[in-house]
């Protein structure tokens, strides 16, 4: 469907951490351009744990720090292994963050074209799994997960997912889906001029961006939190390589640790750590201009915010038609 990527936070106000407790976003910390490899962040390297709930494994990664960290729940796409996205995963849970992977069915059985999930109950599912173990006095996630501030984020199939665990009823209108996940949470969606998985390069883009703008232009969408499209250029998601067996051009750019992971992590940063702080760097990179910036990343072919509180209303952004 339509959401190629996204992500979205939950954010309770209760037992909300006090934002200064988490390092604010940088562009070098955070790995924007220009990108310097791999560089993990400042809560190491994570520790992996092979998870069963309700019969079904969960990959978990997390910080070796005895402390409560934020939750990502990341979904992968139909067909996709973990070792597609295990970098970046690893590279999120360095910057303080529990990340659960939930299958379907099970590493091999995922890889099958008919292993389909749509209406994030395994999403869902991890976020069960992660809320029994964080109370659970014997399991090593024991207080170390905050469930009041929680991401929910997949990749093409499990951007899906993502989008409708947040909606948490199955098979509604993606357009309707969006502005009602928009209305309580913080939305990332991103896209990449040159994906074409969905309809022959390069309309998958323009596809999405027509479905964003739908759902969240023109007035009225009831949103209380920022949502974001960015859209990434063909030249920075081209295949270079880096990612081989896997490829990581269009489509796959999420692959890529420097293209669109860094905007991933500085928006969970800025939703799940900083709490949404409008003082943070998180929220000037973001959603201010200038050195560092979205608008400013020369990666970034087109960026939209939409979101009333923040913006009065409809969608606005740098666009060039073309
Ligand atoms: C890239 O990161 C490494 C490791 O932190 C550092 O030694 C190196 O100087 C960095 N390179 C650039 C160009 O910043
Ligand atoms: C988890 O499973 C993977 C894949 O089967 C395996 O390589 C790894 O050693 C396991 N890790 C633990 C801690 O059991
Ligand atoms: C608590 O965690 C342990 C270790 O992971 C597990 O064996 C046990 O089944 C869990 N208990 C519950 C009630 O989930």
């Amino acid at each position: 469907m339509l959401a190629r990527r996204s992500l979205l936070a939950t954010l309770l106000a209760a037992a909300a951490a006090a934002a200064t407790e988490w390092p604010d976003c940088s562009p070098r910390a955070d790995g924007h351009p220009p990108f310097n490899s791999s560089r993990p962040g400042p809560f190491g390297s994570p520790v992996r744990l092979n998870a069963t709930w309700m019969h079904r494994p969960i990959v978990v990664l997390h910080p070796t720090a005895r402390r409560a960290f934020p939750l990502l729940v990341f979904m992968h796409g139909a067909t996709a292994k973990i070792e597609m996205y295990l970098p970046v995963l690893e590279l999120y849970s360095s910057h303080g963050f529990v990340v659960a992977f939930p299958y379907i069915e099970s590493p091999s059985g995922d890889t099958r074209p008919l292993t389909l999930n749509t209406n994030g109950e395994y999403i869902l599912r991890a976020l069960d799994y992660a809320s029994a173990a964080a109370s659970n006095a014997s399991s090593p996630l024991h207080g170390r997960v905050d469930m009041g501030s929680v991401v929910l984020a997949g990749h093409s199939m499990g951007g899906t997912c993502a989008v409708m665990a947040g909606v948490r009823v199955p098979a509604a209108h993606e357009e309707h889906d969006l502005r009602t996940v928009s209305s309580r949470s913080p939305l990332l969606l991103t896209t990449a001029t040159n994906d074409g998985a969905f309809w022959p390069a390069p309309l998958t883009a323009q596809h999405e961006r027509g479905c964003f703008k739908g759902a969240l232009g023109g007035g009225a969408t009831g949103s209380q939190h920022p949502a974001f499209f960015v859209q990434f250029s063909t030249a920075a998601c081209a295949e270079d390589g880096a990612r081989r067996p896997f490829a990581d051009a269009g489509h796959d750019c999420a692959f890529k640790a420097g293209v669109e992971t860094p905007w991933v992590l500085s928006a969970m940063k800025l939703y799940a750590q900083q709490r949404g702080r409008a003082s943070s760097r998180c929220a000037s990179m973001l959603l201010g201009g200038g050195a560092g910036s979205l608008k400013a990343d020369p990666l970034v072919e087109l960026s939209l915010v939409a979101g009333e509180r923040e913006l009065g209303g409809g969608v606005r952004g740098k666009e060039s038609e073309s």
